[in-house]
């Protein structure tokens, strides 16, 4: 069982520890590379870069143009490259689209320089460490129950860039970050998912103990690409509408229906994957027929009528306990960076109270 401080804000004394023993939480996301960092007040300081890169024609773009417009950008092999939302800027005007060094959750491209690209991401964004092994704790996906391929080599990387810049790197489900930052008020007992853009991912706990974990590549990039692929669009022009316009409530386009069946489908899916484990854990874990709270985050559920739409399919599944509460979490972005952090913070201050015994 873990004993966790409830509030990061509320104690001085645990504030103090922060200090004595700072540590960073990172969420590697496929589309967001986002940070959670105590710089010694009340609020962790938040930072996010967009997860994204584009090469840039020397002959176009003078690297001095670069540098006078304040652009992101890293010089691989002589070879240019604009980082995150400059990179997005500069792919609007040349009308072409930006690549990305992750997919489904996990690095994937076919040149080493994805990975030299999040090394130099992740170094804009946190710096090196402030002390010599300063904890990050960073977010990992699960392994997908509907895919081939598992996290191990993304693990390492990370790993690896981590080291690299004077940490010690800390692997965290992401799905657990969303338990730790959201259910305190459960005692950290429930499940948290965490709907990305490349995956799904989905934890149960129990006082803040992982009891299982799983994830799925039906995140927001596989609903776009069915409902192009439906519709006969362009799936970046789907994406667009979906974070702008579609409402999941009142559907009233075709592209509004669209995303409403393929939302439906993705939580009716999800709800009985997650209904067979649960079975499973109620076998050893009886106290969890109390009933379950779940918590949402991720980008995917800023889309309008998200929550009360999941609210519906899970009325129409069979689960093994009472859902208690189902809800969206409080900042959806930063969720898996505020777990991360506080899962790294917890250690050292269990580590703390042990010493002071
Ligand atoms: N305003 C919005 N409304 C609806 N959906 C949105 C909105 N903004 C972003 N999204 C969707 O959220 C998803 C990205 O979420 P998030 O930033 O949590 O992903 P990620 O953590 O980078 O990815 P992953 O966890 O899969 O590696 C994308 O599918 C994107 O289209
Ligand atoms: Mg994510």
């Amino acid at each position: 069982m873990i004993s966790m401080p409830d509030s990061l804000s509320r104690s001085g004394d645990l504030s103090a520890i922060a200090r004595k023993y700072p540590v960073k939480g990172l969420d590697v996301g496929t589309m967001n590379l986002v940070s959670a960092t105590d710089i010694g007040g009340k609020e962790l300081e938040l930072r996010k870069i967009r997860h994204v890169f584009l090469e840039i024609d020397r002959n176009i773009f003078a690297e001095k143009v670069f540098k006078d417009q304040k652009i992101k950008y890293a010089e691989i092999n002589s070879r240019l490259f604009a980082l995150g939302d400059s990179a997005f800027d500069i792919a609007k005007r040349m009308n072409t689209t930006v690549k990305r060094p992750m997919k489904a959750g996990v690095m994937n491209y076919s040149e080493n320089v994805g990975e030299i690209i999040l090394s130099v991401m992740i170094h804009s964004l946190i710096g090196g460490a402030r002390e010599g092994g300063e904890v990050c704790c960073y977010s990992i996906p699960s392994d997908p129950f509907d895919a081939k391929f598992n996290v191990i080599y993304h693990k390492g990387i990370i790993a690896d860039v981590l080291s690299s810049m004077g940490y010690t790197p800390l692997a965290f489900k992401e799905a657990q970050a969303v338990v730790y930052s959201e259910l305190a008020p459960e005692q950290f007992t429930g499940i948290g998912i965490s709907f990305g853009g490349g995956m799904i991912n989905v934890s149960l706990n129990l006082l803040g103990r992982n009891l299982f974990d799983f994830a799925s590549i039906r995140g927001g990039d596989w609903i776009d690409e069915n409902v192009a692929m439906a519709l006969d669009l362009q799936q970046s022009r789907i994406t667009d509408m979906k974070e702008t316009e579609v409402d999941l409530l009142e559907p009233k386009t075709r592209v509004d229906k669209a995303m409403v069946i393929y939302f439906k489908d993705v939580f009716s899916y999800l709800l009985k994957a997650i209904s067979k484990r649960l079975s499973l854990s109620l076998e050893k874990h009886p106290e969890l027929e109390e009933g379950v709270t779940i918590v949402s985050a991720g980008g995917s559920v800023q889309s309008r009528g998200f929550i009360e739409l999941f609210r519906e399919e899970a009325r129409h599944i069979r689960f093994p306990v009472r859902i208690n509460d189902l809800r969206a979490g409080t900042d959806l972005l930063n969720t898996t960076a505020k777990g991360c952090f506080i899962n790294a913070f917890t250690k050292y201050y269990l580590k703390e109270k042990n010493e002071r015994r």
